[in-house]
């Protein structure tokens, strides 16, 4: 019998982090349902004394979930640690997360204190913890870059004291694989009583190991890891779940399974990239739209002959399928609820013929209706409460002549007209909705995601405005890609007008 790896998924806490991705409690719990699903043992579901959003989010999802053990996280801090436990009060199994810097930079600049000083804070934390839960888990924030003899000091202090995970996190991403892996080691020849914790990683990916180093840390003797989907969180991410679970599930000799039901890997990033507007790369490793495709004539000459030759997974068990039926004009109500489940998206029959309604207007103008449509269309009504919506938009734009656009905007329900010419049509409408709002405000960033499916396809606009020193991220989707950039642009508006 292969031997277990427990998965504590942070996409709702570390993922988060992300600028512009954060997401509604609805939403929230949305995700947490499906982490439930896709079989994760621990999920992170916020950090609660940071603000009242995170603390009702722990609050919900604590109601809506019943397996997977849920986890809060806390500086160590009695009062963190006290709001915490407050958050978690309706978990069926609650964990405290609890944790301090331990790296000589963060000892010295960060906390201006001394190595024996942040033992004690750490023992006492744990401490603290352990009269709310029995479930306690330590981290050692920039293990990383923690000397390893030091290290082990604290991990046998936090574990004396009641600690029964202890994370090991490489907070900035530094480590190599080697080095990880042999931290980890070192912890379980070192430690006393390191038996009675289990030992966590959790890896930063600023230099594209965190996937390698997770890995090098199970190997010598981590049985946690802690990740997010596709791999989303603060910089250049945290490990991906999806590429722990199927290296695992890949490379049979190393005898260590998960519980993680890998069918559900594909839904499960494509909903949080919907949720989150955040668009996962093509190349990205077994969730990106290339992941699969095989464009060499060498490759597919392999394929055709026998799919083993140059493919180490079947798509099928991350639960791509490509005979999934595509929807069209003629699909019915039910097959959408259908695809939508499948999507692991549930909602009311009210929400389910907005939705139908949506989806035969979009049917209308394109052909078929691909998933990301759908999670699209599903998530149309976060902005019902905007208090500016587009109205109407026109725009004439070529070759030789500049581009003009008039477009309508509705405030608080005051009609605003407004035209203006551009350098190209989004210029054009971007100038046009200046003129109505008024604000001193500058594009920083404008994505277009690229068409996957053909000319008609949904085109989707990310987008950062700075307003008074703050960064505001917006979101648009439409078939119409001038319409979909003035619909970012109006998101963004939207949040610092609140
Ligand atoms: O990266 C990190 O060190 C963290 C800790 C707070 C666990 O996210
Ligand atoms: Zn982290």
């Amino acid at each position: 019998m292969s031997e277990r790896l427990f998965i504590f998924d942070t996409t709702l806490r570390d993922g988060e982090q992300v600028p512009g991705c954060q997401l509604n409690t609805v939403e929230k719990i949305q995700v947490a349902k499906q982490l439930e699903a896709l079989g994760v043992d621990v999920i992170e579901a916020g950090f609660p004394v940071s603000s009242p959003g995170d603390f009702n989010s722990v609050i919900e999802i604590s109601k809506a979930v019943t397996w997977p053990t849920i986890c809060a996280l806390t500086r160590a801090v009695q009062k963190d640690i006290d709001v915490a436990a407050e958050a978690l009060k309706y978990a069926k199994h609650k964990r405290i997360h609890t944790g301090i810097g331990t790296s000589d930079s963060h000892i010295k600049y960060k906390f201006n204190s001394t190595r024996e000083e942040i033992i004690e804070r750490a023992v006492a934390a744990v401490k603290y913890a352990r009269r709310y839960v029995d479930d306690v888990e330590f981290y050692a924030e920039d293990a990383g870059r923690t000397e390893n003899e030091y290290l082990a000091r604290v991990i046998e202090a936090v574990i004396k004291a009641g600690a029964t995970v202890v994370n090991i996190p490489d907070t900035t991403g530094y480590c190599l694989p080697d080095e990880y892996g042999a931290k980890i080691k070192y912890l379980m020849e070192h430690v006393d009583g390191i038996d009675k914790a289990v030992i966590s990683t959790h890896c930063h990916n600023d230099l594209g190991m965190a996937t390698a180093n997770t890995v090098s840390g199970v190997l010598n003797g981590a049985r946690q890891v802690e990740v997010t989907i596709n791999g989303i969180g603060e910089r250049a991410g945290n490990t991906a779940l999806e590429e722990v679970a199927m290296i695992l599930r890949c490379h049979k000799g190393i005898d260590i399974d998960t519980n993680i039901n890998t069918q559900k890997i594909y839904p499960t990033s494509r909903m949080v990239s919907s949720l989150m507007n955040m668009p996962v790369q093509p190349n990205k490793a077994i969730v990106g739209r290339n992941a699969f495709a095989h464009s060499s004539g060498i490759h597919q000459d392999g394929v055709l002959k026998n799919v083993q030759t140059y493919e180490i997974i079947n798509p099928k068990d991350v639960g791509i399928d490509d005979n999934a039926i595509v929807l069209t004009a003629r699909s019915g109500r039910a097959a959408l609820k259908h695809r939508l489940h499948v999507l692991g998206v549930e909602m009311t029959q009210e929400k389910l013929d907005k939705v139908y309604e949506d989806f035969l207007k979009l049917a209308d103008k394109k052909k078929d209706i691909t998933d990301d449509d759908i999670l699209v269309l599903a998530g149309a009504d976060r902005n019902v409460n905007h208090h500016i919506k587009l109205e109407y938009l026109q725009v004439t734009s070529g070759v030789g002549v500049r581009s003009v656009a008039s477009l309508g905007l509705n405030i608080s329900g005051e009609h605003f007209e407004a035209a203006a010419t551009g350098n190209g049509p989004v210029d054009a409408a971007i100038k046009a909705v200046k003129q109505i709002i008024r604000r001193q405000m500058t594009l920083k960033e404008f994505t277009i995601q690229a068409i996957s499916k053909g000319s008609d396809d949904v085109g989707k606009v990310h987008m950062q405005v700075e307003y008074d020193g703050q960064m505001y991220y917006g979101f648009g989707a439409n078939t119409d890609i001038i319409a979909a950039s003035v619909e970012a642009y109006i998101d963004c508006i939207n949040k610092f007008r609140k």
